[in-house]
């Protein structure tokens, strides 16, 4: 029996309500194919202040270590917004994670179903048949973790902040062969997104990619676009895209641009995959919901758990090779949804499911 070794990383607020429901499935599908579950649970974010003194305490560290994969919830939120920007939840846990465990790869699929195009900003007639792209971010490179990274007092009283945007050419081939691996899975089209017009990081961003394409991958097709150009066309029409793959801020703005023409942060799943394999010689990764913690609604059993679910799904897909059980989940989430399951922010005024209701409703669809 496949043994799936993971931790749990729920968070705060909406983290774990979405966090229990995601595990219900995921014990679900273990059931019906025959995979062996050991997880263990371990305090991120404002919990482990709360309880550790520590966003990302040591010993939770060591869980994560042991394990092959993370699945984590979300951090943050109105009741650590006091502290210092250095130790806020979400910085404070998430990017020391992402460099502990050289996570450089964060695929976040930009995904709306054709049956939800009302959820989306963007005018039916740009989205006919929903979107479906993907986006590849580099995530422990770039301006996040560049050094210098400081504020300092000038001699003339001034003060000054400075970060530092910095990419070796081995960083941009190691994420450019992770995009290589997502367009080939669908259409063989990659779009790389930079600023070569003006940055120097760009220049080396665009040469590396060319290069590194055009020697293992000859067969895509490979464009590259200016980052504000890209800002622009994603809101133009997003599906001219397939994939497409930038440095970490680049990404993180695209992301967000993605994230809210496909209707809900609620229903997008991402996946950070480590340089480092797994006890199954897979590569280690995180995989989290794309929205936060939204504290507005916690307690009251109504968030939309398919984004804890979906990140379940990659999870089995990218860290234990377990394709097809993957696929059996985006299927009957898509199922359940299209069925005319909705959480608040998918119903468009129609009537609405709760979180353990719409999991219901998956777990039927399995
Ligand atoms: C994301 C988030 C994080 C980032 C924050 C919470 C540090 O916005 O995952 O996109 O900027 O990477
Ligand atoms: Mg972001």
């Amino acid at each position: 029996m496949p043994k799936i070794k993971f931790a749990v990383l729920a968070g705060d607020y909406i983290g774990p309500e979405v966090m229990t429901e995601a595990l219900r499935v995921l014990q679900h599908v273990a059931q019906q194919d025959g995979l062996t579950l050991e997880y263990t649970a371990a305090d991120v974010g404002g919990a482990g202040i709360d309880n550790h003194g520590q966003a990302l305490p040591e010993s939770t560290l060591k869980v994560c270590a042991a394990a092959d994969a993370i699945l984590f919830g979300s951090v943050g939120g109105p009741k650590w917004e006091k502290l210092p920007p250095k130790e806020q939840p979400e910085r404070a846990a998430l990017l020391p994670l992402r460099k502990h465990f050289t996570l450089f790869a964060n695929i976040r699929p930009g995904l709306l179903y054709r049956e939800l195009t009302d959820a989306s900003p963007l005018k039916n007639e740009r989205i006919p048949n929903g979107i479906d792209i993907v986006c590849i971010r580099e995530l422990t490179g770039g301006l996040y973790f560049g050094k210098p990274k400081e504020t300092i007092t000038l001699p003339d009283g001034d003060v000054q902040a400075v970060d530092t945007m910095v990419y070796r050419r081995s960083e941009i081939e190691r994420i450019t062969a992770t995009a290589i691996t997502a367009a080939r899975a669908r259409k063989n089209k990659l779009c790389s997104v930079d600023k070569a017009n003006v940055l120097e990081t760009s220049v080396l961003w665009r040469k590396t990619v060319t290069e590194y394409v055009a020697k293992h991958a000859p067969e895509l097709a490979l464009t590259h676009m200016y980052v504000d150009n890209a800002a622009m066309q994603l809101a133009r029409d997003p599906n001219q895209f397939d994939v497409f793959v930038t440095e970490n801020m680049f990404g993180d703005i695209l992301s967000d641009e993605m994230a809210v023409i496909c209707g809900s942060l609620g229903m997008l799943s991402s996946a950070s995959l480590g340089a480092g394999k797994n006890s199954l010689g897979l590569p280690f990764g995180l995989y989290e919901p794309a929205g936060g913690t939204a504290p507005d609604i916690a307690g009251k059993g109504i968030a939309n758990p398919c984004a804890q679910i979906l990140s379940v799904a990659l999870m089995l897909r990218y860290s234990f090779g377990l394709e097809k059980t993957a696929a059996r989940i985006e299927a009957a989430v898509k199922k359940a949804v299209t069925g005319g399951n909705r959480t608040g922010d998918i119903a468009f005024g129609k009537p609405s499911v709760g979180t353990k209701a719409m999991t219901d409703a998956i777990i039927a669809a399995l």
